[in-house]
Parts: structure tokens; sequence; C-alpha cells
């Protein structure tokens, strides 16, 4: 779908339908086909009086718009980037409910007031992009096309600044960049193996965003047997696929590398310590910390974004199945750091693909930050749900992600990651054990976090647990259902900041 902003009178605008966006209590200026409808709705208490309420009214004679939507959006201090998503959403849908090919989204001038209007834009196409976003099953029947092409946002009265147009593309490409990592992450594990999360990684390429992946003889070579330990159990073979967003062009980019880590478990069985049968087909969704970054890179490379800083991503992607050859309870590996590690439970394997990305990232590139992205704990889901993720690490950098999460609506909250807790992690037959003691223990999201801090060196660093967030949440008009795509605007609004 494609979001532009339009001159000229909301009102006489030709449209399937109009939308005006309106606050309690302020009704807006309406076409005057409109008027009866209106005088009806309004006799009988149907006008939307609250936050995302709204009536659909028809012309009373012939008119530029055949319909037209009030949508309420609350109080003037309830108008923000997420109730704006909301409100795009809204719109999207109903147009699409009623088969529209379009619409136009106007705001009353009471709404413009309320806000930052190039914002506004943004978080409006922002939501229709995203509420356009839907999974199609792979079926006998064919898919039917949607009819729904085309938005424009309008002020009803007056215009929106010039600036507004490049702030609903902007929006747009948000979204468009969210809902493929949703599409990544709704594919059943056998439709979206290492290789393909590979393959759709290196379809990105272009001037703005270089794509390489190495394959398991490079990993062999960089001594990365972590990562490969994991993948023996496996036949499809893993792959570790790398981004680069240089604006410098490999010139004097110094102290201004920042690098984004994401966990790509294409299907995790959990291994020899395998996993209950139930609901194990949602651990698909285990390489939702890879699609946020290759989401990220989506964005980078249509230039949602184009920050004056190199940015680099690395996913592991591995599958963590069982197999005569696959790794047991108690087997030693060796990090590409040296660093070694017991395994002492092989559905703990996240930590193990990311620690090797991590180490090889930090040797490699010598970040200023670094965040890393991962499904990595059922206890993250017991501690905080699905409408969070849970962060820990470096103070600033966390302080950073909890106001991303709030303009852009990935919300984090911060657990904590204590020196008692990376002690938990030491092991008597190797350096490292991949998982604490359990309930004697507890804390199972934090031993997580202080495991990979290991593989960082002094870098300001953030962990982001999305295990609850990446999937499961409640609809929210601009999400529906399976994998949210957490974590792109997320990371956009991130590094905007920097
Ligand atoms: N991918 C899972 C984490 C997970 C579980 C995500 C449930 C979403 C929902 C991860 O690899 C895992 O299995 N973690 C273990 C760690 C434990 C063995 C220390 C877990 O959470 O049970
Ligand atoms: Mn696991
Ligand atoms: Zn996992």
């Amino acid at each position: 779908m494609q979001v532009s902003v339009k001159t000229g009178t909301a009102l006489d605008a030709k449209t399937d339908l109009l939308v005006l966006v309106h606050l309690e209590k302020d009704t807006p200026p309406l076409p005057p086909a409109f008027d009866d409808a209106f005088a009806q709705a309004k006799k009988v208490g149907d006008l939307p009086q609250s936050l995302r309420a709204s009536c659909l009214l028809y012309p009373s004679e012939a008119a530029p718009a055949k319909r037209l939507l009030l949508v309420c959006a609350g109080r003037s201090s309830e108008v923000d980037a997420e109730s704006l998503r909301r409100i795009g959403a809204i719109a999207q849908k109903r147009a699409d409910d009623l088969g529209c090919a379009d619409f136009v989204l106007a705001l009353s001038q009471r709404v413009s007031e309320a806000c930052a209007l190039e914002l506004a834009c943004q978080a409006l196409a922002e939501g229709a992009g995203l509420a356009a976003y839907r999974y199609i099953a792979p079926s006998k029947d064919k898919a039917k096309p949607a009819k729904l092409k085309r938005a424009s946002l309008m002020a009803i009265e007056g215009k929106l600044p010039a600036a507004c147009s490049k702030a609903a593309k902007t929006g747009m490409l948000r979204a468009e960049a969210t809902c493929f990592a949703r599409e990544l992450g709704n594919k059943a594990g056998n439709l979206m193996t290492p290789s393909i999360l590979a393959s759709e990684s290196k379809k990105l390429a272009n001037n703005r965003v270089k794509v390489t992946v190495f394959d398991e003889a490079r990993m062999k070579k960089e001594k990365m047997n972590a990562l490969l330990g994991v993948s023996r159990g496996s036949r499809e073979p893993a792959k570790l696929i790398f981004f680069d967003y240089d604006p410098f062009k490999g010139k004097a980019s110094k102290g201004r590398t920042i690098a984004i880590v994401g966990k790509g478990l294409t299907f995790d069985a959990g291994g020899i310590s395998l996993k209950p049968s139930a609901g194990m087909d949602e651990m698909r969704y285990d390489m939702c910390g890879g699609a946020a970054v290759v989401g990220l890179f989506h964005a980078l490379a249509s230039g949602a974004l184009s920050p004056k800083l190199r940015v680099v991503g690395a996913v592991p992607a591995s599958e963590n199945l069982l197999d005569g050859d696959a790794q047991k309870p108690g087997d030693i590996v060796t990090a590409c750091d040296g660093t070694t590690i017991e395994v002492l439970n092989t559905d703990a394997e996240g930590r193990l693909i990311l620690c090797d990305a991590l180490a090889y990232v930090t040797k490699t590139y010598k970040p200023a930050k670094m965040v890393d992205l991962a499904t990595l704990t059922g206890a993250v889901v017991m501690a905080l749900g699905h409408e969070m993720s849970g962060i820990m690490g470096d103070d600033e950098v966390c302080k950073e992600l909890l106001e991303a999460g709030e303009s852009s609506g990935d919300r984090c909250w911060q657990l904590p990651l204590w020196d008692v807790h990376k002690d938990m992690m030491k092991s008597k037959f190797a350096d490292l054990r991949n998982i604490n003691s359990g309930k004697a223990d507890g804390a199972g999201s934090t031993s997580g976090g202080a495991f990979l801090s290991n593989f960082v060196g002094d870098t300001p660093w953030a962990h982001i647990d999305i295990a609850g967030a990446a999937w499961g949440a409640k609809a929210k008009d601009y999400y529906e259902f399976g994998a949210t795509g957490v974590g792109v605007r997320l990371l956009l609004d991130w590094l905007a900041n920097q």
C-alpha cells in the first residue's frame, strides 16, 4: 500500500472513504452531503467520543467521497505516536473491510495542534502500513490481491507542511521493514531454514547495504565451535549472515560503528535436551531476533533512515535438532575467542550461537556500542509477558533503548545483570557453563545475559530478550497474530538518536 500526503481541501476529496480524525467534543467541518447523516448519528448518540471510537456515514446526495468515517483521537493529551499508529491502522482496516481502493485520512485542526505534524504523519502511515500486513498461508487456492492500494493524508482545514510527505514515506518504509521481519518469522521451520534466511538477506544488498554470508567451512576456520556445536545435530548447514551499512565507505568510521546481533535459530527442538511436544511448532519464531536485524537492514537499504554511522549486523542462523551426531549435555565446546563452554543443556542454544557472533563482531569491528536481540528464554515470558521485551546490560544503552521503546511502541523493561549472576555461569569443567543451576539460582533471563556478557569485551552492550514480544502479543489494530516484527522500529528509533 502507498501512503502519500495530499494538499487541497479534504472536504472535496474524491475517494472511496474519507476518514476525519477529531478530538473528543470537537466536531470537525464535514462535506455538506453528510450533514443529514451526521445529524441522525448525533440524535441517536452514535458520534464517536473516545479514543479509537468510530462511526460510518453515507451521503444523502451525490458527493466526491462515497463514505465518511469519523474517528475519535480521544483527548488532546492522548494524541501521541502510538494512538496515531492505531488510528492509521483503524482507517486502513475499515477501508479494506469495505472493499475500498483508496482512503483519505484528514486531521482536524485541533488534532494537528495536539502533536508534531511530521511525527503524526509518520505514525499514521506506519500504522496503516503495519495493519495492511497479512500472512498469506501456502494454499492450493490463489490468494486474492488486496483491493486497497492507496492512502492519502491531509488536514481538514488548511494543509500539512511540506516535510510531512517525507515523514509519511518514512513511516511506510518502517512498516514495510517490520512486515518483512514478520513474514520471515511466520514461515514454518521447513520454509525458513538458515540457507533461506541467508538468501532472503542477500536479496536486500544494494548501494547502501552490503551482505555477506559465512558458510560452515568459514566458521570452522574462524573456530566458531559454539555455533557449530549447535548446528551438529542438524542436516541444514548453519549460516552466519553479515550486514554492513557504511556511509563512510570504509573511511574514517572510527568510533562511529554500531553493531546489532540477532538470534536466527530457525527451529528449536531443544536438541538432546528435547522440548515437550505441545507448542513446539512455535519454535519457528526462534529466529525473530535475526529477523529484527534483517528488517533493520531492509529499512536502511530502503533509505527509511540514513544515519551518519556505520551499522554492522550479524545473524547466526542454525537449527537446533537431534541426531546421532548432536552435541550432548556435558559436552565442552570452545568459542572463537578461546572461551571454553560446558553445554549442560542443549536447549540453551541461543547463547551458544550468539556468543561466537558477538565475539567475532567485537574483535572485527570494534563497535562503539552493541545490541543483541534474541528469543532467549521462556523465563522472560513468565516475568514480563508478551507486551514488552526484557533488556539488560550497560545502563546507558539500556536507558536509550527504554526511550526508543516508548517512541516506537516496542516497549522494553530493564532487568538486572549483576556480578552475582555472572558468577553463576562459571563451570568446574570449563570457563563457562551455558545454564546456571536452574531452580536453585532462578534469574533465568538474566543468566542468559550474564553468559553473553563474557563475549563483548568492554563494549557498551545491551541484550534484548524478545521471547515474549516476538509473537503472541494482544491484537492492537496494527498487529493481528503471529510474528510481531518487534525490534525493527525500536532499533530505528535508537539509531536515529545516536
Ligand atoms: N528459544 C528458547 C526460548 C523460548 C522459550 C522462547 C519459550 C520463547 C518461548 C530457548 O532456546 C530456550 O530453550 N531456552 C531455555 C533455556 C533454559 C534451558 C536455560 C528455556 O527458556 O527454557
Ligand atoms: Mn532452546
Ligand atoms: Zn532457542
